[in-house]
């Protein structure tokens, strides 16, 4: 054995076959990061998966198994900077999330939509509430992502622009001939062709035809396009007007403003706190 490798000190790495059999079958070996190099204190660290994206799965059954694993010493819950994501700045901007926080697939979607609204002349209105539409679903949450959406850009952007997100996730499932709109192909694939939305989404889509603002809403459901040119890239900068003159940034940074929706910016700063 090499001198480099006698000298090491003793590991606290916990290896997956160490780990309780139930932990291991469920696949949730990958919830507990080992003490990395970047990890300040070199504990290990468990991520505990949020009940909203575990709850009607299997994964539900494995809180206790993962509650017991952070029983064990020099292991903790995860807490503010999980070293797999990029450190966000401490006055974080909306660019700070599209570029640190958002998939590629959810980026693409936001800007390819914005992109395609600036290309159609519509109003910068329209092509703010494009570029952040989906916000919800690329950072937070996606059941009733258009009134997460709503609520969390609320403070910071026109009162229409963040109603015509909250009424775009209702007006995606009805057509509306007049302006070209056909039910979405996609949602035949997402949903199956013998879907019917619930009737508060009916309710919901009705009220907002007869709102003054119908249009407005409208108008993302039109952008909001999965099959656009992959030869076109497109970057945040491209809209820097737009969001310089549409979106009120906060001097403290998204998530520290103390704005009755600063916490779901928080949420997307640190994804993975336990608490
Ligand atoms: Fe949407
Ligand atoms: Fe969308």
């Amino acid at each position: 054995m090499s001198e480099a490798v006698t000298t090491q000190p003793p590991s606290h790495r916990v290896l997956p076959h160490e780990l309780p059999a139930s932990l291991r079958d469920a696949g949730l070996t990958h919830w507990i990061r080992e003490p990395l190099d970047d990890a300040v204190d070199r504990r290990r660290r468990i991520i505990m998966p949020p009940a909203a994206a575990t709850m009607g799965t299997p994964a539900s059954a494995y809180q206790g198994a993962l509650l017991a694993e952070a029983r064990h010493p020099d292991t903790v819950f995860m807490m503010g900077d999980n070293p797999a994501l990029p450190t966000m700045p401490e006055r974080p901007v909306l660019k700070d999330f599209f570029l640190l926080r958002f998939s590629p697939i959810a980026r693409t979607h936001l800007l390819q939509s914005a992109r395609v609204a600036r290309e159609n002349g519509l109003d910068e209105k329209v092509i703010m509430a494009c570029l952040v539409h989906d916000i919800a679903i690329a950072g937070l949450l996606s059941a009733n992502h258009g009134y997460w959406g709503a609520q969390m850009l609320g403070p910071y952007v026109d009162e229409e622009v963040a109603w015509a997100i909250e009424k775009h996730e209702a007006l995606r499932y009805f057509p509306d001939e007049s302006v070209g709109y056909t039910y979405p192909a996609a949602y035949i694939d997402f949903f199956g062709p013998d879907y019917t939305p619930p009737d508060y989404i009916r309710r919901e889509h009705e009220a907002a035809r007869r709102h003054r603002w119908y249009m407005t809403s409208r108008l993302i459901t039109i952008n909001d396009i999965y099959s656009f040119d992959p030869n076109v890239a497109v970057d945040f900068d491209d809209f820097e007007d737009v969001v310089g003159r549409n979106f009120r940034q906060p001097s403290e940074g998204l998530g520290f403003d103390g704005s009755p929706v600063a916490h779901m910016w928080r949420t997307m700063i640190w994804p993975n706190n336990f608490l």
